[in-house]
């Protein structure tokens, strides 16, 4: 069983990422560790309880000091809705989220080792290098955030994971022992989840689909009005997928830095042509065969068989 951690500000394409790991049977998913991002850490420990009850998982649920290290808390919800899952408002079983996913963090990595998927701000991850930063020898890490070669989503050049706690995100870039693995929106920009896939996905397994779809609706027309595409983006997933097949994603490594503060805040500065002569401290995912992806993401979370000629023609 490979170990892991998913740490996450659930969100809806979090959400999705939660229900395509618990789609993997060979994981053994230690813990949820939510943070501060798309909604505060409250909302978003409700919303692993919703998972928790939709997928019928007794997860593991920590939650964490609400703020980022220096700056002050930006939220998604006008992206991710009120809620933080599209305004569905699901119900959920209210039981105790324990606090400390800090120490969750540090003492699951003194024991095994573990893979740590970060979807969210690095705030937590940050606060458990600076506390323990032995822990971490053997740590994994895979990061959504940043953008390497396209536009921001936050300004011309920052997105949002980075934007929220930028001292975080350049605190575990420049400390990690091994270079932390980093899918920027350059890919996740090429996975874009269509009506078309969702009717697909029904055909297979309508439970699956018909609740992807409640919690993406809002999305869609978020991406609808400010992306100016009919469907979404959904970024999270992919941290899963490039973890279960490498073969399907090119990277590379870089020396990078994150600027924490002025008009490049949050802004992944990646030294591409090796001006600062430094130490590469990340591996970038640069692109991704979205064929073979979708068929697997897809077939994960349906639990069937995808009709590949069909999946053609509407990708
Ligand atoms: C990232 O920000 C959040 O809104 C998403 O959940 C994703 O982690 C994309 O910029
Ligand atoms: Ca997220």
């Amino acid at each position: 069983m490979k170990k892991i951690i998913i740490d996450a500000d659930p969100g809806i394409d979090d959400s999705i990422a939660i229900m395509l790991a618990a789609g993997l049977s060979h994981f053994d998913i230690l813990g949820i560790t939510i943070v501060s991002g798309n909604v505060c850490v409250d909302k978003g420990a409700v919303n692993a309880l919703r998972l928790s009850k939709f997928l019928k998982k007794d997860f593991n649920i920590y939650k964490s000091n609400p703020n980022p290290l220096v700056k002050e808390l930006i939220n998604a919800e006008d992206t991710h809705g009120e809620d933080g899952l599209g305004e569905t408002y699901l119900p959920y079983e209210d039981r105790e989220v324990k606090d400390g996913a800090v120490d969750f963090i540090i003492e699951n990595l003194k024991k095994d080792e573990v893979t740590i998927f970060a979807l969210g701000p690095l705030t937590n991850i940050a606060r458990a290098m600076e506390k323990d930063i032995d822990a971490f020898k053997c740590a994994r890490i895979i990061s959504m955030g940043g953008n390497f070669k396209s536009f921001g989503n936050m300004s011309p050049v920052s997105e949002f994971n980075y934007y929220v706690d930028p001292e975080a995100a350049d605190y575990v870039i420049q400390n990690s022992p091994n270079p932390i693995e980093i899918i920027p929106l350059d890919v996740t920009r090429k996975f874009v989840l269509t009506p078309n896939i969702i009717a697909l996905m029904k055909s297979i397994n309508k439970d699956v689909a018909d609740f992807l779809e409640n919690i993406t609706n809002f999305y869609m027309d978020f991406h609808l009005k400010y992306e100016n595409i009919i469907g979404s983006v959904i970024n999270d997933p992919l941290v899963i997928m490039a973890h279960e097949f490498p073969e399907y994603f090119a990277k590379e490594k870089y020396h990078a830095d994150v600027v924490c503060d002025g008009k490049a805040r949050g802004m992944l500065m990646v030294d591409e042509k090796d001006f600062l002569k430094k130490e590469k401290n990340i591996i970038l995912y640069r692109d991704i065969k979205t064929f073979p992806v979708w068929k697997n993401f897809i077939e994960i979370l349906t639990a069937g068989e995808v009709d590949e000629e069909m999946l053609e023609r509407i990708l």
